[in-house]
């Protein structure tokens, strides 16, 4: 029999008890022993079948030699990671859903975690229920990955969806992922796109063998989403996503999220809802895409319980995985990114402004929609440009042209 701590009986934590109680009897075969729920760590009291195991008191976990694996659903940083180093460092394997933990302290923890010959496993922290981290450790070890791309956030999946599929405005769709359930009472890190910062930063970390800081990823959130600009993608065919990318360049990592005009025709227009996707390009592979459901209890329980299974299968000792030797990354800043730009201008003199718009973005292309938000501005699509020269293009616009305006700019796959 291998005995399990439970650290946080909320939404994952109570779905990882539910799920090894349930499938308990084709768990013990696949982990090769009896998986048992020892102790939960939880301040709150619960009214269920099993109150008996529950304690307010870590030491009542961290300190039972009998429990050899500890499943930390908690999130946040404090107590957590006090709790994960001091599991570690007394022979416990610990497996986590925690991504602010994995982003911020994932590389020392997993060094604590091999001093000590046990496992700190944290699929369930990208991407909910959805393979990816032991995908990108093992089965796409043979490739060089160059990049990875895609949705990691359901709740802004949702509330984008929403906006184009019903036309609710940002504030309308987001009231209504917190009526659902998805959004947080504060979902400042979903909108802000901070969410889906720290699990590009976790991705990237494994994909090139090296840590990269979700510090330097830069975010973008979509809060300036608008309707109107739901209806200019509608016109060019486009989709508006919060896309996670990152890419390896041999001067170091370039890493970012950002709301995204994406064309209809690329797949990942069609995720919707709370659903993720997460694209990988690999030198033999290719692209290979996995998608299913970014968040919830069962599918990111499913996750933590995968991980569990592979720790009591190896409880004698640490997984051989690359870890980059605790090399730190060089990420790079953003003023070299290219990419085509969707823009929204204003100035009173609107035939002006769209004939030196075309001039100064040579090549540019103009976008029209026939709604009464849209009749005093011009929209066009750029050529490709460097972050870099945008503000020097749009001060050579802007001056001389009377109230000039810059709306906002959307980047374009
Ligand atoms: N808030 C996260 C999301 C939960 O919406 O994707 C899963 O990490």
């Amino acid at each position: 029999m291998i005995y399990i701590g439970v650290m946080g009986h909320g939404t994952v934590g109570s779905g990882v008890v539910e799920i090894l109680h349930k499938n308990r009897g084709t768990i013990a075969q696949r982990a090769g022993d009896e998986l048992v729920v020892k102790r939960i760590l939880d301040l709150k009291t619960f009214d269920v079948p099993y109150m008996e195991i529950f304690t307010k008191n870590a030491d009542d976990l961290l300190e039972d030699r009998d429990i050899d694996i500890i499943v930390e659903t908690m999130g946040g940083i404090n107590p957590a990671y006090e709790f994960t180093k001091r599991a570690l460092n007394s022979g416990k394997h610990v497996i986590t859903s925690n991504k602010e933990l994995v982003a911020q302290h994932g590389a020392e923890l997993l060094a604590i975690a091999r001093e000590n010959n046990v496992n700190y496993l944290f699929e369930a922290s990208v991407g909910g229920g959805i393979p990816i981290i032991r995908p990108l450790k093992q089965c796409l070890a043979a490739n060089q990955i160059s990049e990875i791309y895609g949705i990691l956030n359901g709740t802004t999946n949702y509330i984008l969806t929403r906006m184009k599929r019903a036309g609710l405005s940002f504030e309308e769709a987001l009231e209504e992922a917190k009526e659902k359930g998805y959004a947080e009472q504060d979902p400042t890190a979903d909108i802000k796109g901070y969410d889906a910062g720290r699990k590009i930063a976790i991705l990237s970390s494994i994909a090139f063998e090296g840590h990269v800081p979700y510090t330097g990823v830069y975010t973008e959130g979509i809060d300036d989403i608008s309707h109107i600009d739901m209806l200019y993608a509608e016109e060019m065919e486009y989709s508006i996503k919060l896309i996670a990318r990152a890419r390896k360049y041999d001067n170091g990592i370039f890493a970012m999220v950002s709301p995204m005009l994406i064309s209809n025709f690329s797949p990942l227009a069609d995720v919707e809802d709370v659903f993720n996707a997460i694209m990988v390009k690999g030198d033999a592979i290719g692209d290979v895409m996995f998608y299913g459901q970014g968040a919830g209890k069962l599918p990111t329980a499913s996750a933590v319980v995968g991980d569990v299974i592979d720790a009591a299968k190896h409880l004698n000792g640490t997984k051989k995985e690359p870890d980059g030797n605790g090399t730190v990354m060089n990420v790079l800043s953003i003023d070299d990114y290219e990419s085509k730009l969707f823009m929204r201008l204003k100035a009173k003199d609107i035939d002006g402004l769209r004939s030196k718009a075309l001039e100064v973005f040579e090549g540019a292309k103009l976008i029209s929609i026939d709604d009464p938000g849209a009749m005093d501005e011009v929209a066009i699509v750029t050529p490709p440009i460097t972050e870099g020269d945008v503000e020097n293009l749009l001060s050579s616009l802007s001056s001389g042209v009377e109230d000039f305006e810059f709306i906002k700019s959307i980047r374009m796959e």
